[in-house]
């Protein structure tokens, strides 16, 4: 049996086509293809939000057809309990996705993905290894495993990332580069999708209280007015002790990182901020992890 079906959204008529499993999917993409068709593509760990449908949105405009994984990878949690509380609901993604520009999903379970287990080692050097690197050891590893594997099914000619994962489209970037040289799909990077107040959208807003809630808008807020800083000339040294006190004045805050990287490379940045940095933050709001940044 297969389990490919469609689903009608409820608002709009139009069919979005539903695949589980990866060999069907690539026999439709291949027909979709043959008869010239391009495809735009937008990888997810589905608990789907605006910041998601942006990237579905400029997919739309920019190819044929609109493929969406949806697939919470766990070979890229470092902690098992956040995997498990990992915000999953897929029927509201699924409606989602029907009433906006997408034309195929494809979410798979974790056995057709992972058969046998994937050892898989990613040798990509310092961009894998600094900040999110080093706070999650082996997340790339498995973000690459997955995005590898997403890649190769899918073959879009267009992948689109969110800016909100600064350091992991460096990272797929790296990733294909080096090990899918047979890989010509570009890979495109888009703007962070924010709340009206600044917040920047992810699924993991969902597990805060509304206290902590208010508390996370200082993180944007502090960016914000750090690329002031930035733009007035002042030093890194001062702004990175300016957002440390901010963010340390706030007792539901807990900085896990600041660091202000070449917006290329992410080592550490020596010389004048302006064009060629971006700010990359990771604070723990309770015991929610929130990451943000913001390009100088
Ligand atoms: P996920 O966190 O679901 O994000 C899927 C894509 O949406 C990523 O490219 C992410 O950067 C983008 N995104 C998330 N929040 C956004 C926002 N506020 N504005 C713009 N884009 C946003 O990132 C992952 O899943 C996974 O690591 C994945 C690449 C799917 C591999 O498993």
């Amino acid at each position: 049996m297969s389990l490919s079906f469609s689903y009608f959204a409820q608002n709009f008529n139009k069919k979005m086509e539903i695949f589980k499993e990866i060999e069907p999917l690539k026999k439709r993409l291949q027909e979709l293809r043959s008869k010239g068709q391009t495809i735009g593509f937008v990888a997810t760990m589905g608990a789907l939000h605006q910041g998601h449908i942006s990237l579905v949105e400029r997919a739309s405009q920019e190819n044929d057809i609109v493929v969406v994984s949806i697939f919470v990878n766990p070979t890229q949690f470092n902690n098992k309990e956040d995997l498990e509380k990992y915000p999953r609901d897929l029927d509201a993604d699924y409606s989602l996705l029907a009433n906006n520009e997408c034309d195929i999903v494809f979410s798979p379970s974790v056995e057709e993905i992972y058969p046998i287990p994937d050892t898989r080692q990613f040798e990509l050097g310092s961009v894998s290894e600094v900040m999110e690197g080093k706070y999650r050891p082996g997340h790339f590893n498995g973000v690459c495993q997955i995005v590898s594997k997403l890649f190769a099914i899918i073959n879009p000619n267009k992948a689109y990332f969110g800016q909100k994962d600064y350091q992991q489209i460096a990272v797929i970037r790296a990733m294909a580069r080096k090990y899918m040289p047979e890989f010509l799909g570009e890979i495109i990077s888009c703007p962070i999708k924010r709340e009206a107040d600044g917040l920047a959208l992810s699924s993991r807003n969902v597990h805060l209280s509304p206290e902590q809630r208010q508390s996370a808008l200082l993180i944007s807020k502090t960016l914000f007015k750090a690329k002031e800083m930035s733009d007035n000339g002042e030093n890194q040294k001062s702004i990175v002790s300016f957002i440390k006190k901010n963010i340390s004045s706030d007792a539901n805050l807990c900085l896990e990182y600041v660091e202000i990287v070449d917006k290329n490379t992410l080592l550490p940045i020596t010389t004048t901020l302006k064009n060629k940095a971006v700010i990359c933050i990771t604070v723990y709001d309770g015991k929610t992890r929130l990451i943000d940044n913001i390009l100088l």
